[in-house]
């Protein structure tokens, strides 16, 4: 009989856009400061693109850096997956601009929106494609510029998000088994806690939406703050029970970087100490579906992660979305 096949991940890479806008630059922009930021949130400073740098230049960087670790060519890759909820364009996919910029032509390539759960749930969709056998190499990436949905003049909301991507190579294999576990969920009458209100079908875009910034990012931060407590920490419980792993067995634990007090709660409700916890939010803000990938990428470059450790990885995002997944390095 045929083996199982599994999902064998073969490299990362990350990019963030070079400039960086500090506390102190926001306090020149709003009514806030640096203490309340850091107080707060966790933030020191975030990473934001130029105007002519769109999503997709982000992913390419990204998807370079993790096809050069995986000692793969871009030609071998069938299959391209980009989380993003903030694409070039509502259409064609950045997947599409990306497929472009790597130079192919043929390989299948689509979004995934599923907002700071959006790497977790194409971890979950990659994985579905290789154990079926329908693609061998499929390339995930998150990326995100949140600064262009951001209102600038909110301080409730500005002081939060980043810009980043991140990627991963993974494969379908026989012997390596790297993915034991996905857990995605989801809960869509939480629409209103977080959300762009228009530019979509329910209220296209005029000059009365953009008048009023409807085109930017809502948020009722406190309600988003206890949900993301409850759901994440869930989310990390039950893709450890799938993985057949114990709290133990787990080297390091990747949270989504929202905000320093949520991590903190979040690990507080697992059992873990933040010792086991690894964290970035400091320099890169909430790069949304981005966030995993990148700090999972800082890990394994920092030497924080070994080949063969097991890491969980837990997020949770609008929608709500949330989701866990446990693989090995
Ligand atoms: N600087 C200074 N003061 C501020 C700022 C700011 N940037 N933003 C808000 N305030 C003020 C408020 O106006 C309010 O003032 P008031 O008491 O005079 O009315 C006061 O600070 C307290 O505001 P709260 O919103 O109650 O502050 P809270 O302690 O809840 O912190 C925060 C706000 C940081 C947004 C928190 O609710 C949070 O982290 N929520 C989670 C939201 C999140 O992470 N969203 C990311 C997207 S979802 C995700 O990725 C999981």
């Amino acid at each position: 009989m045929d083996k199982k096949l599994g999902v064998k991940i073969l490299g990362t890479g990350s990019y963030f856009p070079k400039k960086v806008l500090t506390n102190a630059d926001l306090e020149k922009m709003v009514e806030t400061s640096d203490e309340w930021i850091s107080s707060r949130t966790g933030i020191k400073e975030r990473r934001i693109a130029k105007k002519n740098e769109y999503a997709s230049d982000l992913a390419f960087n990204a998807s370079v850096e993790a096809l050069k670790a995986a000692n793969i060519s871009e030609k071998e890759i069938d299959l391209i997956l980009v989380a993003t909820i903030t694409p070039d364009m509502f259409f064609p996919s950045t997947a599409c601009f990306l497929q472009t910029k790597l130079g192919l032509n043929s390989s299948p390539a689509f979004d995934l929106s599923a907002a700071c759960s959006g790497f977790i749930y194409g971890i979950a969709v990659a994985r579905a494609f290789i154990e079926s056998g329908l693609y061998k190499n499929v390339l995930l990436v998150g990326a995100e510029e949140l600064s262009k949905i951001t209102d600038w003049t909110n301080r409730d909301t500005c002081v939060l998000f980043g810009d980043g991507a991140g990627a991963m190579v993974l494969s379908a294999s026989e012997e390596n088994y790297d993915v034991l576990s996905t857990y995605i969920g989801a809960d869509g009458s939480y629409s209103n806690l977080l959300f762009i209100p228009a530019g979509g079908s329910a209220n296209p875009a005029t000059v009365e939406t953009v008048n009023a910034k409807m085109h930017t990012m809502k948020m009722q931060g406190r309600d988003v703050f206890k949900v993301a407590v409850l759901k994440m920490a869930y989310a990390a419980e039950k893709a450890l029970e799938l993985s057949d792993k114990k709290l133990k067995d787990i080297k390091l634990f990747i949270p989504h970087q929202a905000n320093m007090r949520i991590i903190e709660a979040v690990a507080k409700k697992i059992g873990i100490s933040m010792s086991r916890v690894f964290v970035n939010i400091y320099k890169t803000g909430n790069i949304s579906s981005a966030t995993t990938i990148t700090a999972l990428d800082e890990a394994i470059k920092t030497g924080k992660l070994q080949k063969g450790d097991i890491v969980e990885l837990i997020a949770f995002g609008g929608g709500f979305t949330w989701g866990a997944a446990v693989i090995r390095i």
